[in-house]
């Protein structure tokens, strides 16, 4: 009995250390390959608050950022191999969708709504219009698998890209391991998408005092400032928060917006702010793209409110803005363009 008892405790013993080895032996591995990447530093533009996503759980490497980039741009994450990320999110509109209301899928497919644009998304606190993900990461797994969008599994994809030497020699390098797993797609893409920042526009220039506005431009600001900084409001120009504006619903789409994830009436028509950086490249307006201008957009808020139990109280009322006023704030928003980030060599298709 006393035998049997020892030799348990050496097995036991044993395979403990050899655990603690392994494991020891695990993270040293991780260690030198980060360190054999070259390791990117987050963009935190001055006067930006503290990102919600700091990829902690995910190090930021020119590698993996590369790697992203060129999954970004590769049709085989679809299931026709022609629509990829980039298809829908165009580098010419913020990496939204330029002439489209509503985006293009696989097999005629159209998206319910109108893509945002991907910039600035380490600091979003959710995404997609009704805040459906908490996480980047699920954001991104989201359009691979639906099949409005691009309709393809993950074996169905990894079948396709583990055939190319490129691929499997960089995702080896970046995650440590000669198999392509759905989660370094995901996390790769993430360290694309996640690093793209946009803080260059003649606003921001404004801010550090190296342009000036012109007086329509400061105008217009003041307008901004007075009339839309509550939920639009800067650096962001979003306060993530989700709100009715009083659109009126497409009677076609029914779309309810936050409603339809948390299930509470006074949810209902509110969908998150978007961001008013950008917007004058971005071509189409609203959740379902249903304007074509930012005049449109403003006159909204002008003379449509429509009025509801869950109508946002800072617009009971509408927005009154004399014409002038409406004019220079289209100039300010305007300003908000960062032509430098659309033109970026580094977000570009890679070749
Ligand atoms: C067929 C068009 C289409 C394709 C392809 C597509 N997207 Fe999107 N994307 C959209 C639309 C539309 C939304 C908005 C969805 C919503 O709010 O319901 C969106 C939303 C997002 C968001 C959330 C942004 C935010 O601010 O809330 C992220 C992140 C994103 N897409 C990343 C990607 C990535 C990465 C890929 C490729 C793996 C991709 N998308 C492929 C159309 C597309
Ligand atoms: C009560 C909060 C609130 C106020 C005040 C407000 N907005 Fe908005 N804004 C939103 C929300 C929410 C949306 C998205 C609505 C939707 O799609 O259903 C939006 C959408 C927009 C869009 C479309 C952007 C895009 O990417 O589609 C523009 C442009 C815009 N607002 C400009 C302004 C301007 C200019 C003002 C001031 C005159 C203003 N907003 C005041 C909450 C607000």
């Amino acid at each position: 009995m006393n035998t049997v008892r020892k030799s348990l405790l050496t097995i036991f013993l044993l395979l403990t250390t050899i655990i603690s080895l392994s494991y020891l032996l695990g993270s040293c591995r991780k260690e030198s390959r980060i360190k054999e990447l070259e390791l990117l530093q987050q963009d935190i533009p001055s006067g930006f608050p503290v990102p919600a996503y700091n990829f902690s759980d995910n190090p930021l490497s020119t590698e993996g950022f590369e790697l992203g980039r060129k999954l970004f741009y590769d049709g085989r994450l679809s299931i026709d191999n022609a629509t990829p990320c980039s298809s829908c999110h165009q580098q010419i509109a913020g990496f939204g969708t330029f002439e489209h209301d509503r985006s293009h899928g696989v097999n005629n497919s159209h998206t319910l709504r109108n893509a945002p644009g991907l910039f600035n998304l380490a600091w979003n606190t959710s995404f997609h219009w009704d805040g459906k993900y908490t996480t980047l990461v699920d954001a991104i797994a989201q359009p691979i698998n639906g099949h409005i969008e691009m309709g393809e599994s993950f074996n169905g994809v990894i079948s396709k890209i583990q055939d190319d030497p490129a691929y499997r020699e960089s995702f080896k390098k970046v995650f440590g391991y000669p198999f392509i797993r759905p989660e370094y797609i995901l996390k790769a893409l993430a360290q694309f998408i996640g690093y793209m920042v946009s803080a260059n526009s003649k606003y921001d220039r404004y801010k550090k005092g190296t342009e000036s506005f012109s007086p329509q431009e400061e105008n217009g600001y003041q307008v901004y400032k007075a009339n839309c900084a509550t939920c639009h409001p800067e650096p962001l120009f979003t306060d993530y928060s989700y709100r009715n504006i009083g659109l009126p619903v497409d009677n076609f789409l029914k779309d309810y917006g936050r409603l339809m994830i948390t299930g509470k009436a006074e949810d209902s028509l509110k969908f998150k702010v978007p961001t008013l950086r950008n917007t004058y490249i971005s071509s189409n307006y609203m959740h379902d793209g249903r304007m074509g201008t930012l005049a449109q957009c403003v006159n909204h808020y002008r003379n449509s409110v429509q009025q509801s139990s869950t109508l946002d109280p800072l617009l009971a009322t509408g927005i009154t803005l004399t014409n002038t006023q409406t004019t220079d704030l289209l100039l300010f928003l305007r300003a908000l363009t960062d032509s430098a980030f659309i033109q970026d060599p580094r977000f570009r298709q890679p070749d």
